[in-house]
């Protein structure tokens, strides 16, 4: 029998990718608190749920900018992916495409827009160093159909991770792929030891926001906030959406819990513009868990990764699938028929 959960496709994709491909996915920063906070955030969350209403049909459709998708779930950016498989982002794009779910990716849609097919699909940014380029982009990205932009705000520097600083990880093989088995690793040529500290974006401000609403209307979704300052900020400044996030667990190390620091920003967006959130969704229930904290939606980070490296295209379908599945069920048992019905009464911190 194939995998039956997220977790079981985690430990196929374990046997199939090389140490240092599985080590840098599933990884996260120093101790990596964070990435275990992720997890653990949603044993602390439980639901109430209420019975005797007809749960014979569930819709857990969504609509986000628009775009009417079958789940509230979105496939989130993750760099890297030819770690994986080659073409592993036209792989993603492929199965998102087919499952209708909203794709974030820096690459790899470009053949799929050529032909024309209608893939709902956001493009990721870490923002660009001056209001020229940051327009550009946004026109060109306006351009090519994207229908939205993600500007992850929390990637200030390359962070530390020691998995990858153990392994001797080169951030070459994001783009070539590791060498095969059995063949002798070049001596690395931007070890992950060295790449602490390389600098991504350490001046990125807000006025990135202005720079962009200057020249398009394009949404802009702010992925990265943990604090509720910066969740009000971002509103102030003219964000379409939050995504409540700390990066899977891989930037700052120690930093909160992206379930734990959804109700505070929720509270601080009141209900002005979108709140996402993601880290450590695994199952249907943890998706619930978030919307009836406020989230709109949620972004998957590892989980098509590991439904990816386990049976490609198809295994990113099928984990999709589940999440959906699952999701559904847990909406049922809990006593609710659509994602209006999900609010805060129906959690508790225990
Ligand atoms: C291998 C990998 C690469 C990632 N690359 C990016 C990236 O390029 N940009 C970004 O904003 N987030 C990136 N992330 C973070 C994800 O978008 C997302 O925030 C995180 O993975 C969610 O946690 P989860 O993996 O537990 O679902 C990456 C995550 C992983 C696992």
């Amino acid at each position: 029998m194939g995998p039956i959960n997220v977790h079981e496709f985690e430990e196929v994709a374990k046997r199939k990718l090389h140490k240092l491909a599985y080590d840098f996915i599933a990884g996260g920063t120093e101790e990596e608190y964070t990435l275990r906070a992720n997890r653990t955030a949603y044993g602390r969350w439980f639901l109430v749920p209420r019975f005797m209403r007809d749960v014979t049909n569930i819709d857990t459709s969504a609509t986000v900018f628009g775009s009417k998708v079958p789940f509230p779930f979105f496939i989130a950016p993750t760099g890297g992916k030819n770690l994986v498989i080659r073409n592993a982002d036209e792989t993603v794009a492929e199965a998102a495409l087919e499952t209708n779910t909203v794709l974030c990716s820096g690459t790899g849609v470009n053949k799929i827009l050529e032909e024309g097919k209608p893939l709902i699909w956001w493009s990721n940014t870490i923002g660009s160093p001056n209001k020229q380029s940051a327009q550009g982009y946004a026109k060109r990205i306006e351009d090519q159909g994207g229908k939205a932009i993600v500007l992850t705000i929390d990637n200030a520097y390359q962070s530390n991770r020691d998995r990858n600083n153990r392994n001797r990880f080169d951030y070459g093989y994001m783009q070539t792929g590791i060498p095969k088995d059995g063949e002798k690793l070049p001596p690395p040529r931007n070890p992950a030891r060295a790449a602490m500290w390389q600098p991504h974006t350490p001046n990125l401000n807000w006025d990135w926001i202005d720079w962009v609403r200057g020249a398009s209307r394009i949404p802009i979704i702010v992925k990265g906030v943990l604090h509720p300052a910066d969740a009000a900020m971002a509103v102030e400044r003219g964000a379409s959406a939050i995504s409540v996030s700390n990066h899977g667990g891989r930037q700052l190390d120690g930093a909160i819990g992206s379930l734990d620091a959804l109700p505070e920003c929720v509270e601080a967006v009141g209900g002005r513009i979108p709140v996402f959130m993601d880290g450590g969704i695994r199952r249907g229930q943890d998706i619930l868990k978030a919307l009836a904290l406020g989230a709109k939606g949620v972004l998957l980070g590892r989980a098509p990764l590991w439904g990816l490296a386990a049976f490609g295209q198809p295994g990113v379908k099928r984990v999709l699938e589940l999440l959906g599945m699952e999701l559904k069920l847990a909406m049922a048992l809990a006593g609710v028929r659509n994602l209006g019905e999900i609010d805060r009464t129906m959690i508790r911190r225990v």
